[in-house]
């Protein structure tokens, strides 16, 4: 059932579910995640069970506040608050040395845990009231598109879950993951938030983690992919390939203004901005799918380094390695 999440009384009704250990779908700024109490491993069971995920991949822990921090993490480093201080609430999270407590099904029996405070208001009023953390994935089947719109959650998840609607994701692809468990800080997956503006920020170079030892699920090829099979086509491929597909089942995206696309296309046209690109992608490829396209045909975006989590999202959607 989708809820105004704004609503008191839902927020009230989310926190009872929590509470008593049920599932709950909460709106953030980069995706919607499928929320549980992160202190019960019964509740946190669900979320595997509903997603079908397997219970080897951790969980990002959600909280509301900065002083809830030390709760889930130990020997917390200087950069580490040095990155909260600057992007929390943010689409960014950290993975840290997690405390004792914390049970092992949230951690996939990690020593680390991975915290985030997101940046939405409703899902911060929420969390702030629970005075808890909540562990949530994104709230979509596993190895399916994220969510981000409450209706695309219930598309995949059912109306039996109670989702509360914030209104359309404004990051629209999931958070920046950066460990800073060890010794060396590195970004172990892109997101809208920038290995520069990372960098900036600690005053040394931070790079893409390569093959990391930690597992990452999200780095799976077709991790986050759109039913139909899609294809990545540079601008020239496009231009000219395009009338010769069956248009009545094949979708495009573009950002670029000067493909003559025929009225019968389906063609999503999405901005020549990466963040405002970001915020739509997930959306237009649901609605491709949602169109029962068997293709669609992705117009590379440029290669600069303001599209790399674009281009990261992108090369999963269509089951590609990014070089
Ligand atoms: O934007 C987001 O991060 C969204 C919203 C809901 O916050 N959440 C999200 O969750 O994308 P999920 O489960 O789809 O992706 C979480 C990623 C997974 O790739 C998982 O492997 C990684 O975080 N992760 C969690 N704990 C980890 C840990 N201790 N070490 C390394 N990676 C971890
Ligand atoms: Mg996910």
């Amino acid at each position: 059932m989708i809820v105004d999440a704004y609503l008191p009384a839902a927020q009230a009704q989310a926190i009872a579910l929590l509470t008593r250990g049920d599932l709950v779908a909460i709106p953030t700024e980069t995706v919607y995640g499928l929320a549980a109490d992160a202190s019960q491993a019964t509740a946190v069971a669900k979320i595997f069970a509903l997603k079908q995920r397997p219970t080897s991949n951790p969980l990002i822990v959600h909280i509301g506040s900065m002083a809830q921090l030390n709760d889930w993490a130990v020997h917390v480093p200087h950069l580490a608050y040095r990155l909260a201080a600057a992007f929390w609430p943010g689409p960014m999270t950290l993975i840290l040395k997690k405390a004792p407590w914390v049970p092992r099904c949230v951690t996939a029996g990690q020593e680390t845990i991975a915290l985030r405070i997101p940046n939405h208001p409703a899902a911060l009023a929420l969390l702030k009231q629970f005075n808890g953390g909540v562990a949530a994935p994104s709230a979509n089947l596993y190895t399916q598109l994220s969510p981000t719109t409450a209706q695309h959650v219930e598309h995949s998840l059912g109306s039996e879950l109670l989702i509360l609607d914030g209104g359309p994701a404004q990051i629209g692809i999931e958070s920046t993951i950066i460990d800073c468990s060890s010794g060396e800080v590195s970004i172990l997956r892109p997101g809208m938030l920038s290995a520069e503006m990372i960098s900036t920020v600690l005053g040394q170079r931070v790079n893409y983690h390569a093959a990391s030892e930690i597992k990452r699920p999200g780095s799976h090829y077709l991790h986050y992919a759109p039913q139909a099979d899609c294809q990545l086509l540079t601008h020239e491929r496009l231009a000219t390939e395009w009338s010769v597909m069956d248009l009545a089942t094949t979708g495009f995206i573009t950002y670029s203004c000067d493909i003559a696309w025929s009225s019968a296309a389906k063609v999503q046209r999405l901005s020549s901005h990466p963040a405002e690109y970001a915020r739509d992608l997930y959306r237009a490829l649901h609605h491709l799918d949602q169109q029962r396209c068997a293709r669609i045909l992705v117009e590379l975006p440029p290669t600069t380094v303001a599209w790399y989590a674009v281009h990261e999202r992108l090369h999963k959607a269509a089951g590609l390695s990014l070089g």
